[in-house]
């Protein structure tokens, strides 16, 4: 496994980011750069993409989250606040089910609850074709539109090119692999009314993939929650309006 590392190892609160798919732990290097006063934050790469190898066997969201526990072990974290953006978030809600009593907070970016729906299962099956058949660059074709808000989209090609390239960094089976595990995710809406820790939930307000809608239904559902709607984002609310998230971030984890 790899993991990306930022603020100082010896802090004594632990911050640790998912990431989206096809991304890797890279996604998160404005947040890496600008660690929270007082916070080490972690990033790994979930299996099949960036640096972490894969599993063998059927793919299901809970790899990821046996990696996420191994790699807190590892580290000696005994308590930490879990933040997931998208696919980081299914990993997040899966987390929680296996060892909810290790997560002192809980953040939740530009995701949803639910599982996925026929119809996106067909979309996932059409995305396995497209990589089999024409590999990762064609995955960023696809999705780099989709990602973005159309701010960034009309006003930052530094972004869309980086994006572009942390996809295409990924290889077709991790890729393909990761498509499964999203398709085959079970649905965590039950277990929202089970996270009794504080919860922030953000989405760019021009998120075209989970949108605001459903981070409203994410926040109502969670006990103890503040929404953050981040304007002139998209999905990738993080890469697009660094500034705006980690001060949500920064703020909610003054308060928890
Ligand atoms: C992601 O950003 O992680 C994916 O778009 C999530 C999904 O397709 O369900």
């Amino acid at each position: 496994m790899r993991w990306l590392e930022g603020g100082p190892v010896e802090a004594t609160r632990t911050l640790v980011w998912l990431h989206a798919f096809p991304l890797s732990a890279e996604m998160w290097q404005p947040q890496l750069d600008a660690a929270p006063e007082g916070w080490r934050v972690v990033a790994p790469d979930l299996a099949g993409f960036g640096g972490t190898v894969d599993h063998d066997g059927r793919p299901e969201i809970d790899d990821f989250a046996r990696d996420v526990d191994e790699l807190v072990l590892y580290l000696g974290l005994r308590r930490f606040v879990l933040g997931g953006l998208s696919m980081g978030g299914y990993a997040a809600f899966a987390y929680l089910r296996l060892h909810a009593e290790r997560v002192m907070g809980v953040i939740l970016a530009d995701t949803k609850s639910g599982a996925d729906t026929p119809v996106a299962r067909e979309g996932r099956q059409k995305m396995l074709d497209v990589v089999s058949t024409s590999g990762v660059a064609a995955i960023a074709d696809e999705m780099v539109p989709k990602l973005l808000g159309t701010t960034t989209q009309r006003d930052d090609q530094g972004v869309v090119l980086h994006v572009r390239n942390l996809i295409e960094a990924n290889g077709a089976e991790g890729v393909s692999r990761g498509i499964q595990r999203l398709r085959d995710r079970p649905d965590s809406t039950p277990d929202l009314a089970r996270i009794v820790v504080p919860a922030l939930v953000i989405v760019g307000e021009e998120d075209g993939i989970t949108p605001v809608t459903e981070a409203r239904a994410i926040a109502g559902a969670i006990r103890e929650s503040t929404l953050a709607v981040l304007p002139r984002a998209g999905h990738l609310a993080n890469l697009e309006r660094p500034e705006p998230f980690n001060t949500a971030v920064g703020k909610w984890l003054l308060e928890i």
